[in-house]
């Protein structure tokens, strides 16, 4: 093979992007978002709904709302990130241009045999997941508890070599203190968990608003 450096001939059209970023120092976060997940699941009144679940509870979907000071910590975490990731692909620079966020979130909570089916997260822009506990997966079974995000294009499996950086299936580890997020179209799936314990996570939406100059002013 005759070597050609390409690396500037290429260019990634429609990319799809996951943001994965790990904060540090958030076991007191993470204990206390269990505390209060594991809490609200016990006490009356809250039965939990039913989203993508196959199994485990779900809290209601104001789970931002709520007063608690880790939720507040949880949400700048969830700011940070999408303020970020925003001032990153904006083209037009050369001018002042200001978004507020409008977050959904909900908690859940996976014991074995819980799973969540393929789905999308309709009406936002972004979506992802914070993980506050992994459980004790039993190592023995394959994609246990994981993530699994997949190409939305129905000819992205038609490529004919596989393991490449075009794989239409990404499987995310779900350490705890890892905050994710991906634009809301994109199908994945959390494989069923096999194991004691509980795997907690807070899932959300996200829509990103943005002001008109003229409101901004103001
Ligand atoms: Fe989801």
């Amino acid at each position: 093979m005759q070597k050609l450096d390409i690396s500037q001939n290429i260019s990634s059209l429609f990319g799809t992007i996951l943001v994965a970023h790990d904060w540090p120092d958030s076991e007191r976060l993470n204990r206390q978002l269990a505390e209060l997940l594991l809490a609200k699941e016990q006490s009356p009144g809250n039965p939990g709904t039913n989203r993508s679940n196959a199994g485990g509870w779900q809290s209601p979907g104001n789970l931002i709302s709520w007063p608690d000071a880790p939720v507040k910590e949880l949400k700048r975490r969830i700011e940070t990130i999408v303020f970020n990731l925003t001032d990153r692909i904006i083209r037009d620079r050369d001018r002042q241009r200001q978004f507020r966020l409008l977050i959904d979130a909900w908690g859940n909570i996976n014991r074995s045999g819980d799973y969540n089916v393929v789905h999308t997260h309709p009406n936002c822009m972004w979506s992802g997941v914070y993980y506050v506990t992994r459980g004790n997966p039993d190592p023995a079974i394959p994609q246990n508890g994981l993530l699994e995000l997949l190409d939305p294009r129905e000819a992205a499996n038609y490529l004919q070599i596989s393991n490449t950086i075009l794989d239409g299936r990404e499987f995310i580890d779900n350490a705890p203190g890892r905050m994710l997020l991906w634009p809301s179209w994109m199908k994945h799936m959390v494989h069923p968990y096999i194991g004691s314990g509980e795997r907690i996570s807070i899932a959300y939406n996200v829509n990103v608003i943005e002001e008109s100059p003229e409101r901004s002013r103001h």
